[in-house]
């Protein structure tokens, strides 16, 4: 058994989350997690919403609401969201807690204290105007890494680049276009040059694992080469107060987004071991070298998760060259790994929310429920190269692979067993025939698990569905539709029983991939309790500000099934089965990319 983070990237609460976002890490992330607990193993999977920062205000300046009150909004309506989908979450909760709040001043106190934040005097814009600090989120300008126009003063949404103002070609103000003027400020920045040895070696000694996607590490390895100190406040009047003496109370200096963001992780897990009344919990995950870390992210966040947060985690353990000593956590893990996805487009260009090319979470789940969407994703999903959304492939391969592979073979198993027996028949005597599709099936425990743990999830259910259609191929073969004559009841028998032995073993190997699908397959084959744990969203109380409450995603994972075969028993009630997938009509083509505004083809 090893205790297993599941790290998953925090969506921005500035909107609803659009299917591109849960194909790059939130289905990756909860089939990772899913299986991981069947083979033993004890899973933390912790995120929330990502509440501070620019992409927040600038939507709620547009929206004239506050930044809270923006939060407040999409916070709910990403947790009804993301528990519809099954993601299995331990917690997930907000950076706007109090707890979030105090861990994140905890991490700056200590990293501050050894060393590794230094103060620098820095340029800060004004507008030239009104004589105002200009905020880094009313600044835009071309970005100086990958040209791209529009790129922010804080950060550069083509290329993932953290950028600084003074780093903009051409800056201009979004309030009235003029160009600001940049005066003198001061800001705390992260000594990354003094953390660089250390980061080094931990970073070598993970590619020489050779577990990292090629272009993660690659990139990542990259980043040591730019070991500049980073900014880690802000000009900003929305964000975490920076403790410290002349700081705290100065309403227009606030911590980075991404360093608080990066440190959800922790704040997260310290406040699930809190609410399960074991506050000290969450140290089995933080602190024992081996338990193991997965983050899972777009890509666009590699700079983050392999470069700045393993660079707070060592300032806070006082492991740079500026020595120091560990706060109250401890020395805490650095990631075991970063997995991060390439980009999804949908019918073949990239999602906008601005140009209306998108498609939300909530829209599909209304419309088609969960399975064919994680379905699709698990199977064509932005593993190692980009990869297309199209409403065609969507219903094709429901059609196809769902309703006619997979849920064809439960149907007509548990039909057959039904009309035949009333319940699931022993077998008489297994032939060659019925010993070789049984280990094929069992075989892929092992397969499908390989490529899982590899994050090859792609890969894995593509195994999963050729086994699959093995076995349905098993159905042709032995033909027990044709098993009519008395004296050839047992061997229908037999070949009812492997087949019912076969779509049980199937299920769980699908299970991680289709959660909401196995507890009906197990339904089908006679089971009663619930099979896989699903989670719920739950309002709590802030626990350290009676004035607040918000939701959550939780859930009690412990009775997940093991990732093995168990033996059907003979004598089990089925009944006629209801189907398990939903066939599409492939008008849905049509009208889907009418809504997208796509002429019709
Ligand atoms: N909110 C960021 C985004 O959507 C992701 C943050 S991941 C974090 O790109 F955990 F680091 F916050
Ligand atoms: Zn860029």
């Amino acid at each position: 058994m090893t205790r297993i983070l599941s790290a998953v990237a925090w969506p921005y609460a500035n909107g609803p989350r659009h299917i591109g976002h849960v194909a790059g890490f939130g289905v990756p992330s909860d089939v990772f997690s899913r299986y991981m607990r069947m083979s033993g193993h004890e899973v933390l999977m912790v995120s929330g919403t990502d509440e501070h920062g620019t992409p927040i205000l600038v939507t709620a300046d547009a929206q004239g609401v506050s930044p809270q009150e923006l939060a407040d909004e999409n916070n709910e309506i990403i947790v009804a969201d993301l528990v519809n989908l099954g993601l299995s979450y331990d917690l997930f909760t907000r950076t706007t807690t109090a707890n979030h709040i105090q861990v994140v001043q905890e991490m700056f106190t200590t990293c501050h204290r050894n060393g590794y934040m230094i103060e620098q005097t820095t340029s800060g814009a004004i507008s030239p105007s009104t004589g105002r600090t200009l905020p880094d989120r009313y600044i835009e300008g071309t970005c100086p890494i990958c040209a791209y126009p529009d790129a922010r003063g804080d950060q550069c949404d083509n290329c993932g680049n953290q950028l600084d103002p003074t780093d903009l070609i051409d800056p201009r103000s979004k309030v009235n276009g003029e160009t600001p003027e940049f005066i003198e400020t001061n800001h705390f920045f992260l000594d990354l040059p003094a953390l660089a040895e250390t980061m080094r070696e931990w970073l070598e000694e993970r590619a020489a694992s050779g577990t990292w996607r090629p272009n993660v590490i690659n990139f990542s390895l990259n980043l040591l080469k730019d070991m500049r100190p980073r900014a880690m406040s802000r000009d900003i009047d929305w964000g975490i107060p920076i403790p410290l003496e002349g700081w705290r109370d100065n309403p227009n200096k606030r911590l980075y987004v991404w360093f608080d963001a990066v440190i959800g992780y922790l704040s997260a897990s310290i406040e699930w071991a809190r609410r399960i009344g074991e506050p000290e919990r969450w140290r089995d995950w933080w602190s024992d070298p081996q338990a193991q870390s997965y983050y899972f992210q777009g890509k666009d966040n590699i700079t983050f998760h392999s470069q700045i947060w393993p660079a707070e985690l060592l300032a806070y353990a006082g492991a740079g060259d500026a020595g120091g000593e560990p706060g109250t956590y401890g020395t805490l893990n650095l990631p075991t790994q970063v997995v991060a996805s390439e980009f999804m487009t949908m019918e073949g260009r990239a999602f906008s929310t601005s140009r209306s090319h998108v498609i939300y979470v909530r829209e599909v789940l209304e419309r088609y429920g969960p399975d064919p969407l994680r379905y699709f994703i698990s199977a064509n999903g932005p593993e190692t190269a980009d990869a297309d959304f199209s409403w065609a492939e969507f219903v094709q391969r429901n059609n196809a692979e769902l309703v006619g592979g997979w849920g064809n073979l439960v149907n007509r198993t548990a039909t057959m067993i039904h009309r035949n027996f009333g319940e699931i028949p022993p077998v008489a005597d297994l032939e060659p025939v019925d010993t070789e599709v049984l280990s094929r099936v069992r075989a892929a425990f092992g397969t499908v698990g390989d490529l899982i743990e590899r994050h090859r999830q792609r890969a894995a259910i593509a195994e999963a569905m050729a086994v699959v259609g093995e076995v349905n191929k098993y159905i042709s073969v032995t033909e027990p539709f044709k098993l009519k004559a008395p004296e050839q009841r047992g061997r229908l028998g037999t070949v009812l029983h492997v087949l019912a032995q076969a779509v049980s073993d199937l299920n769980r190997i699908l299970a991680p991939f289709l959660p909401h699908a196995a507890n009906r397959v197990h339904t089908v084959l006679g089971g009663t309790s619930e099979f896989m744990p699903m989670p719920r969203s739950e309002r709590v109380d802030d626990m350290d500000d009676v004035t607040r409450d918000y939701m959550v995603i939780t859930g009690e994972y412990t009775r997940t099934p093991p990732w093995a075969s168990v033996p059907v028993t003979p004598g089990t009630t089925i009944d006629a089965p209801t189907p398990v997938f939903t066939k599409l009509d492939t008008e849905v083509v049509e009208s889907e990319r009418a809504r997208l505004g796509i002429p019709a083809s």
